[in-house]
């Protein structure tokens, strides 16, 4: 296993930056095998850079409100990342190996060379509720308003399209019949908070394989 040095990862937000701050927390627990080496943001003056910045993380901002698309977009993400890796591997450290969604809200077109090395996390069991129309509240409202008895959270690896690529872990949270779209909200951030480190550190083991779209853990 590499030292968590080496594991640099480089993590991209749009908003409130929870999940941000829950990596950022394991990590001084040294619950997370990963160093975040920079978080770039496609909101500017969005809760989550000022996480970051407290944290002593650098921090850049893309906002797509200057992009025309996606592609031009993603290119701009893509070229910060690679300009911090570089960075990071002259003084001495490894490139960045690993992109993680955190609330990220827009489409990132991956390079061929990170495919497989961006994850993603969605507060629902994909393939249920999940999609460009399904993000944030909108998605508990969903769940509770179809009265489904399960939701929970998955991480996955992203592809180009919204909450599409191989999944790598999945946890069931129960909905109660006295629950509302924001009490089945928290009971799923909750087992992100877990879920989400867990699954950046099997990847950082060296544990996660992907064959035809589908994702083995090696014990
Ligand atoms: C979480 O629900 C997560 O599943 C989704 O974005 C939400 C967190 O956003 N990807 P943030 O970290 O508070 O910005």
């Amino acid at each position: 296993m590499s030292s968590i040095k080496e594991n640099n990862i480089a993590v991209i937000i749009s908003g409130t930056g929870r999940t941000l701050k829950n990596l950022i927390e394991k990590s001084k627990k040294g619950l997370l095998l990963a160093n975040i080496a920079i978080v770039i943001s496609s909101k500017k003056d969005v809760l989550g850079i000022k996480i970051a910045r407290e944290a002593g993380i650098e921090t850049v901002v893309i906002d797509r409100r200057n992009f025309d698309d996606d592609r031009s977009f993603s290119e701009q993400i893509t070229k910060t990342i690679d300009e911090q890796s570089k960075k990071l591997v002259l003084s001495g450290q490894g490139p960045i190996r690993l992109i993680v969604m955190a609330g990220f809200l827009h489409k990132y077109l991956i390079p061929k060379k990170y495919r497989l090395k961006v994850m993603n996390i969605h507060p629902a069991l994909i393939p249920s509720f999940c999609g460009k129309k399904f993000y944030g509240e909108r998605v508990h409202q969903a769940v509770w308003k179809r009265g489904v008895k399960v939701t929970g959270c998955t991480v996955h690896f992203a592809d180009n399209m919204y909450d599409h690529g191989p999944i790598i872990l999945q946890k069931a949270v129960p909905v109660f019949d006295d629950d509302t779209p924001e009490s089945i909200a928290q009971r799923v951030f909750k087992v992100e908070c877990k879920l989400y480190p867990r699954a950046i550190n099997l990847f950082f083991k060296g544990k996660l394989s992907v064959r035809n779209g589908r994702v083995f853990i090696k014990e």
